[in-house]
């Protein structure tokens, strides 16, 4: 689709809606019955959000504090935040115990991931004691689930406000909320599905930037909690993300990540929807920014358009992030994945035809309820079949409200633990072999700071996402520079600082 045909208005036009109908109590609690529920309602625009006149300078004089767990959606929702907290007037602190409002954007995913918050939790009662005027808040996935809403309404009484992924653009009057009432504020959305946009944002970094496509997930994976805590898919217009990638490349960023928790979905709530994923990598790959990725994407919807464009190159990096979960065929389909071990292996030979040069990377379930030996093994053959460089690997954690909770499970966790660490092996092996052949490679490092380890030494990361540590001035942070490799270690590559990139392209 080209400009004249969007601005003909093939694409969604804003649809605005009225916020008001909503009964605004400080008691909304969530419902992971209504966050199930996927209706037919029209996707609403919201494209004004401003701060509204009575909160303004709200902040003056007050220091917030953020602490994010769980993936870079969240990541991202914190930047969004910090931004509405700024707009208030409130200044930004390291230090938790130096905050006016202290916020801690949560993640559902597993149940170490709960238990990291409760922790924390825990250790903020004794600085409420301490300084009784301070607001705190819980927000992020966890605030979508009724079971947590009530644990903190019962044990942890140190907290003034909950408030739910659906919900940030409502901070400000939240926070009014909280600083009048006596009570706990709970303000969870449940089914909301609605895209807020010109949303203010605080940005972690100048170097590379995060841009939401979409929100929400419609897939219902039987073991997972997102499409509860996340409500709807619902795409953001093109309009509006190629309009944010230009501004971010104006203000010198050199890496943008689109994200959403599906996004090869990207479109499909349109109501023509035929302007896809292709359609929007294909006009982001003409802006003027040197590398645009995405995360994370589905199997289920790479279609072949997305390949072909893919397989341009440029700015688009050769490194996919495709998660797969399990090589069993049968697992796969309890997970609802709806793919199956050779399907699968069909799109990563499509895709591997298409980019030759072309990194894969995965996500890993193991001890799914009732896997078999012989099933865990498949996934292992899998992981080596196709070759991937890299894997985050999990044990499944039931989480409540998800048929996969409920299935009974004849897998020890001794087990689970055993099959962890034996995938472990294989994916920490295969790594480290992937990047053997770089020795004496030239490659392009994006430089992002210095080492956490020497602050002598630089790093940074390939289009490939591979950490280079080397030696050079601190003027090339922020910059594309190449660096020619000199050791392959385990985790990471060491190098020698030739010089910052001028056009041509080496290995990636
Ligand atoms: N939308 C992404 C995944 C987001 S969650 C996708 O579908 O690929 C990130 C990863 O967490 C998943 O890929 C999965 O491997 C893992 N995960 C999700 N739910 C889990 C659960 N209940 N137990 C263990 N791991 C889980
Ligand atoms: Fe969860 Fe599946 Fe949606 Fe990914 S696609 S967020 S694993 S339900
Ligand atoms: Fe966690 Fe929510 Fe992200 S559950 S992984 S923070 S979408």
């Amino acid at each position: 689709m080209n400009e004249e045909q969007r601005l003909a208005g093939q694409v969604p036009l804003a649809k605005e809606k009225d916020y008001s109908q909503y009964f605004q109590s400080v008691y909304t609690p969530p419902s992971l019955k209504e966050a199930k529920k996927r209706g037919k309602e029209e996707i609403f625009y919201h494209v004004d959000f401003a701060i509204d006149e009575q909160y303004r300078g709200m902040g003056v004089g007050r220091k917030f504090y953020i602490r994010t767990f769980g993936c870079q959606m969240n990541e991202h929702d914190t930047e969004v935040i910090a931004g509405i907290l700024v707009g208030l007037g409130y200044e930004s602190t390291n230090d938790v115990k130096d905050a006016d409002v202290v916020l801690l954007n949560t993640c559902a995913i597993r149940e170490n991931a709960e238990n990291k918050v409760f922790g924390e939790l825990g250790h903020y009662k004794s600085l409420k004691i301490d300084r009784p005027d301070m607001l705190i808040g819980v927000c992020g996935c966890m605030s979508q689930e009724e079971s947590v809403v009530n644990k903190i309404l019962k044990t942890y009484d140190q907290v003034d406000m909950v408030f739910g992924t659906h919900n940030i653009h409502r901070l400000p009057s939240i926070l009014n909320e909280a600083y009048l009432s006596k009570e706990m504020v709970v303000e969870v959305w449940s089914k909301e599905g609605d895209i807020i946009e010109n949303l203010p944002r605080v940005r972690k970094g100048s170097i590379k930037g995060w841009v939401n496509i979409m929100y929400g997930c419609d897939k219902f994976c039987t073991y997972c909690i997102v499409p509860y805590t996340r409500g709807k898919e619902r795409s953001r217009r093109p309009e509006d993300i190629i309009q944010e990638v230009r501004q971010l490349a104006a203000a010198g960023y050199q890496e943008i990540t689109l994200l959403g928790q599906n996004v090869n979905a990207y479109g499909k709530d349109f109501e023509d929807g035929e302007y896809r994923l292709g359609d929007l990598m294909d006009e982001l790959r003409k802006i003027d920014i040197p590398r645009i990725r995405f995360t994370t994407s589905h199997p289920r919807d790479f279609d072949d358009q997305l390949i072909e464009v893919l397989a341009k190159g440029g700015n688009l990096v050769d490194h996919i992030h495709l998660p797969v979960q399990s090589g069993s065929t049968e697992i796969l389909k309890i997970m609802s994945r709806k793919y199956s071990r050779e399907s699968f292996l069909e799109l990563v030979s499509k895709i591997k035809r298409a980019i030759p040069n072309v990194t894969l990377t995965t996500d890993i379930i193991v001890g799914f309820p009732n896997e078999t030996e012989e099933q865990f093994e498949e996934t292992i053959s899998l992981y080596k079949e196709v070759g991937f460089d890299m894997a985050f690997t999990y044990i499944y954690s039931p989480r409540e409200g998800t048929p996969a909770a409920r299935m009974q499970d004849n897998v020890s966790m001794e087990v689970k633990k055993d099959r962890l660490q034996r995938l472990n092996t294989v994916v920490n092996g295969l790594s480290a072999e992937a990047l053997k052949p770089y020795k004496g490679k030239v490659v392009n490092v994006l430089v992002e700071g210095e080492s956490k380890r020497n602050k002598e030494v630089l790093s940074g990361y390939t289009e490939k996402s591979k950490l280079v540590n080397f030696r050079a001035p601190a003027c090339v942070i922020g910059k594309i520079v190449q660096v020619r490799i000199t050791d392959a270690k385990s985790w990471s590559l060491d190098g020698e600082y030739i010089g910052i990139l001028e056009e041509e392209k080496v290995m990636s």
